[in-house]
């Protein structure tokens, strides 16, 4: 889809769809709006004065040969009320309003600015909006679920200069996430730790990024006896991804970001094995891994001042001849020792290497996102991601590059009165907790005994990663949840 920015006035717009938005409130036809419905000789009016057009959150009003307009159809999308508009009202706005229109055939759209909001930021917002709205889980189907493509979408109403940056930006951030989500929604028979490793050096090559692949020869001479603990049960050897982008003027002891993220391209749960029921969904526990890959491909065109490392180990989770056992006993990289008493638990085995990894890489902050555990679901649903944080002032910045890239994200505790969930009774640490309870916190609990001094945020993705049914403004499948989060903190961060 191509996205421009239109210099002429509204009426004049000469596309198939002019989309602007309502505010729910007792004066709604008013300024852009109030425009609008002049030159349509008072329809808006009539639309609101009989109920029809109440600016209802995502209601979708829409006329067809509107009188006084160039535009075929005039598409009125409901605000909600103006209090609670946010710039992420704003991009699921654009992206309800694309889907609503590219099931009606549409080709041609032009998004128009209201009053309140025309800077580069709010530009940036309904690119993005646009952008994800538009991407189908339809790769594999004979006939694509919405054949119909909207080709170009126009907008209008910005000052030229901040809508061509904020689209740019838009664009860089949505089409990185959207290669996240091809990679999520890949079934696993067509995306093994080795694809998924070729996937990341190509991506690397082409965004001019370094890229290391290590192989199981590797991983076993650098000792990831976590990581090879997970892989051994599968006839598919593990991968340790690892991307760098260095900026030419990084300083010799100035902060590096390390971003590992989980990759377990399907978890049956070893010889813990999980329940059939849902087990298909287990193809997208490698959102962690997806996630960050798609980090750096943002970053590598939006080039922050820092040093930022991503580390991804990939494996599968398999109940194959040579798997692991509950109570096996496994020595990590760091050299640690972890009683598994749960080899379902595995998110969190292939992190402690990636982590410790990614300190030997001189990581001096490190994030990690991952699918880890049903827990978070039952404490926060699938509205927020999971923060567990070791470093306050770390935290907070990442809690305010979610507010700015709008996704929902809220903290969790991880102090030491839980430390006891994971003591060993026969190894260093236990990779379960013993007591009932807190299974998201243990899991965070266990990774912070390889982030050890440095800081270090964990977030559990698992209730967020995913959608299981189509929003207005996404289709069902993987979200791409975290991506836009962390390049904001990657492009904010101040050591
Ligand atoms: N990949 C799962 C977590 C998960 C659950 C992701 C639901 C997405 C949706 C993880 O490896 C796992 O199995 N965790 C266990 C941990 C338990 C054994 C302590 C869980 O959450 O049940
Ligand atoms: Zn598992
Ligand atoms: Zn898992």
């Amino acid at each position: 889809m191509e996205i421009k920015v239109a210099a002429q006035a509204a009426p004049a717009i000469a596309t198939d769809a002019l989309v602007t938005f309502v505010f729910e409130k007792d004066d709604r036809i008013e300024g852009v709006v109030r425009e609008l419905d002049t030159a349509t000789d008072g329809r808006l009016k009539a639309l609101a004065e009989s109920g029809e057009l109440t600016g209802k959150s995502l209601e979708m009003t829409l006329l067809h040969n509107p009188p006084g307009l160039a535009a075929q159809r005039l598409l009125l999308v409901g605000a909600g009320k103006p209090d609670k508009s946010t710039l992420a009202d704003l991009r699921r706005m654009a992206g309800a309003a694309l889907r609503f229109l590219k099931t009606r055939g549409v080709k041609r759209l032009a998004f128009l600015a209201r009053e309140q909001r025309r800077d580069e930021a709010a530009a940036q917002a309904v690119t993005e909006g646009l952008l994800l709205a538009d991407f189908e889980a339809d790769k594999y189907k004979s006939e694509k679920n919405n054949d119909k493509h909207v080709d170009q979408a126009v907008l209008a109403g910005w000052d030229a200069a901040a809508a061509e940056a904020g689209v740019e930006r838009g664009r860089i951030l949505a089409e990185s996430q959207n290669f996240a989500r091809d990679l999520i929604n890949e079934p696993s028979n067509r995306l093994t730790p080795r694809v998924l490793a070729d996937r990341a050096a190509a991506m690397a090559r082409e965004a001019g990024l370094a890229c290391e692949i290590l192989d199981e020869t590797r991983i076993t001479e650098l000792k990831m006896g976590a990581l090879l603990s997970v892989a051994q049960g599968s006839s598919e050897p593990p991968r340790m991804i690892v991307i760098t982008y260095a900026p030419a003027e990084a300083k010799a002891g100035a902060a590096v970001l390390a971003l590992v993220g989980k990759a377990v391209t399907f978890d049956t749960g070893g010889i813990s094995i999980k329940p059939s029921e849902g087990m298909e969904k287990m193809k997208y526990d490698m959102a962690g891994g997806a996630t960050m890959i798609g980090v750096m491909r943002a970053l590598a065109q939006l080039k922050p001042a820092m040093k930022v490392i991503c580390v991804v180990p990939a494996t599968e989770n398999m109940p194959g001849g040579k798997a692991q056992k509950p109570g096996d006993i496994q020595i990590a990289m760091s050299g640690k020792s972890i009683e598994v008493l749960n080899t379902d638990a595995e998110g969190r085995l292939i992190l402690a290497d990636g982590i410790t990894y990614a300190k030997r890489l001189g990581a001096t902050h490190l994030v990690d996102a991952a699918t880890l555990t049903g827990a978070i679901v039952v404490a926060l649903a699938n509205i927020n991601v999971g923060v567990f944080g070791s470093d306050q002032r770390f935290t907070d910045r990442l809690l305010a590059s979610a507010r700015r890239a709008g996704e929902k994200m809220w903290p969790m505790p991880v102090d030491d009165d839980y430390r006891e969930f994971i003591k060993g009774h026969m190894a260093d640490i236990q990779n379960i907790g013993s007591g009932k309870g807190g299974g998201a916190i243990t899991g965070a609990m266990f990774l912070k005994e390889f982030a050890e001094e440095t800081p270090w945020i964990h977030l559990d993705i698992a209730g967020t990663a995913w959608l299981d049914e189509n929003k207005p403004w996404m289709a069902k499948g993987a979200s791409g949840v975290a991506l836009r989060t962390l390049v904001d903190l990657a492009m904010h961060f101040e050591a």
